[in-house]
């Protein structure tokens, strides 16, 4: 059949968020874990989709870790940035490494989508999409297509729509 053509997918965000478990959903069952455990550093992983051939760097969002991220932003063609929608503490610590994840140099005039996934959507204190965005001001992202879908990382629920999103970018 016809090559899918390849793109490198960064995906960051902070520490618990969901990236993990997002990118597991995402991958072949056959190849799913069974148990996620906080990333060490990063982890490659590999997903299809219809017309793509997605090669991620699945970061870790601890702190200490976080100094790694723009190692891999010459490379990252497409960027999914995941946030804990119930955790309202560290909203703003996650605004904080959005904004200095767009003004860096390696991404900061650079057409690449974003995808945001306002994750754990099932908590019962959840945030909205909608609320998330105003929070993040991701109106004020003018030079890069971006798209924000709630999703329920666990069950599997948001992610196709968000990952439609992304492949509709790319082609
Ligand atoms: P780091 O690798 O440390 O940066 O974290 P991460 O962003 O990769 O988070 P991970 O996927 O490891 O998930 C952290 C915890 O959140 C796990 O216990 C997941 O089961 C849980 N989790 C992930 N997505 C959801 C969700 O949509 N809803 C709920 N309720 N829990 C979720
Ligand atoms: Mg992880």
């Amino acid at each position: 059949g016809l090559k899918k053509k390849e793109v490198n997918l960064l995906c960051l965000g902070l520490d618990n968020s969901g990236k993990t478990t997002i990118i597991n959903q995402l991958k072949p069952s056959n190849a799913q874990a069974q148990d996620i455990v906080p990333t060490i550093g990063f982890s490659i992983e590999k997903f299809k989709t219809s017309s793509l051939s997605f090669t991620v760097f699945d970061m870790s969002g601890q702190g200490r870790y976080r100094n790694l991220w723009e190692h891999y932003y010459k490379e990252g063609q497409a960027i999914i940035f995941v946030i804990d929608s119930g955790d309202k503490l560290r909203m703003v610590v996650a605004k904080e490494e959005l904004d200095t994840l767009l003004n860096h140099p390696d991404i900061k005039h650079r057409r690449i989508p974003i995808l945001f996934f306002a994750n754990k959507m099932d908590l019962r204190d959840a945030l909205s999409a909608v609320k998330v965005s105003q929070l993040l001001c991701l109106e004020n992202i003018k030079d890069k297509p971006w798209h924000i879908c709630a999703s329920d990382a666990v069950k599997g629920e948001g992610l196709q729509e968000g990952v439609d999103w992304l492949q509709d970018q790319i082609r």
